[in-house]
């Protein structure tokens, strides 16, 4: 089968993978409104293409926290990459390395961080992190991601209590017993871990701005806030010291009802002003849509399920064509509106077209 698009992936997990891991992966919030339109959106914006401004020579590198990447997408954080292929999180480093992209990884893999850390020495990685109840676990996974190399803190802020996900209640979905969250291994040692492998409710729902404060106490790296969506919290994120903006719905999976990433960039860039970077993830499929989402002020989009669905297909190797038909097709779009260099982009809308 030809890859040659990034639903063609997704095509081929669906057809191989098991059906509760489908599921999982593919599984959106209560009615999966929000993660449906996560996708609709970007449908309906349109380009205005200028011609003859000679795009021969195309640079799409850019810069995310003054580190350079070969293209403006990276790996979004996603849980149990085992699911998807043998080796899991250490696939997804070194593909994200060979492709000089940042991969975030997650407070729940089943690759233990010195794991994924060794998988790809001297990459480019941040650690994302859910606050537990238990403030130990969390704040010795901080100091070790820290130790290890990590460059960056991204705290996700939109996951008090997971969202209800029909299929996963349905199917009594949970890791398989030779899988483990390598991260908490005996954290929760003789607990009922029924919630994805964890007890139930074992994150902290009482987490506020003043966390923040908390978790510049422990680290030195840069804290990227995760799941932003309003104007009122980028204005929070930045007041209480926020590096790095993720504008994300988690892919549609907590709130059903909340509004589509591409819809809600634009009041928090314009909030923000320039003074933290703000990125995007939720529904990115081809490079047009990466390109969307930078003419609208982002500055580097991350991608979730595509990134599963590569790792699905052939692990290391899959993602990394995954990652290959982005980086063309955001090159092609880019060319054929009229764009030459990623890092400057000054796009604008103007009666609902981008030039
Ligand atoms: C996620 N997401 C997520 N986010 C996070 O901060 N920590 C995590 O462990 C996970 N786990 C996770 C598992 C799966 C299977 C999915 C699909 C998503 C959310 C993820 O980081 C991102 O916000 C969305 O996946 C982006 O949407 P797309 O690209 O999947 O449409």
């Amino acid at each position: 089968m030809a890859m040659v698009c990034l639903s063609d992936f997704e095509v081929y997990a669906k057809k191989y993978l098991p059906k509760t891991t489908w599921d999982f992966f593919a599984a959106g919030a209560d009615d999966g409104t929000t993660r449906d339109d996560n996708i609709l959106a970007y449908k309906r914006i349109r380009f205005r293409p200028r011609v003859l401004r000679d795009v021969s020579v195309m640079d799409v590198r850019t810069k995310l926290l003054g580190t350079e990447i070969s293209f403006p997408v990276g790996i979004a954080p996603t849980g149990f990459h085992q699911l998807a292929c043998p080796d899991g999180e250490k696939s997804t480093a070194r593909a994200a390395k060979a492709m000089n992209v940042c991969y975030i990884a997650s407070t729940y893999s089943t690759s233990s961080l010195e794991e994924i850390s060794a998988a790809a020495p001297s990459s480019f990685q941040w650690f994302q992190l859910y606050i537990h109840r238990n403030r130990a676990v969390s704040k010795q996974l901080v100091q070790q991601a820290e130790a290890l190399g990590f460059q960056g803190l991204v705290l996700t802020a939109d996951l008090p209590y997971t969202g209800k996900r029909r299929d996963d209640v349905r199917n009594g979905f949970r890791l398989p017993p030779y899988m483990s969250l390598k991260n908490l291994e005996g954290a929760f040692e003789g607990d009922d871990c029924s919630e994805y492998g964890l007890p139930p409710n074992s994150l902290d729902p009482s987490v506020t701005w003043n966390d923040i404060h908390w978790l510049q106490s422990l680290t030195h790296l840069p804290i990227i806030i995760k799941g932003i969506l309003t104007k009122e919290d980028a204005e929070l994120a930045v007041r209480h010291g926020a590096q790095g903006i993720i504008v994300s719905n988690h892919g549609g999976r907590q709130l059903d009802g909340g509004p589509a990433t591409i819809d809600a960039l634009v009041e928090v860039v314009e909030a923000v002003q320039g003074r933290v970077e703000v990125y995007l993830d939720g529904g990115i499929r081809k490079g047009s849509d990466v390109l969307k989402a930078l003419a609208l002020g982002a500055r580097c989009v991350f991608i979730g399920r595509p990134a599963l669905w590569g790792l699905a297909y052939k692990g290391e190797e899959g993602l990394q064509d995954v990652l290959r038909i982005l980086c063309d097709e955001f090159r092609l779009s880019m060319a054929l509106t009229g764009k030459h260099f990623a890092g400057c982009f000054q796009l604008v809308m103007q009666r609902g077209y981008m030039q």
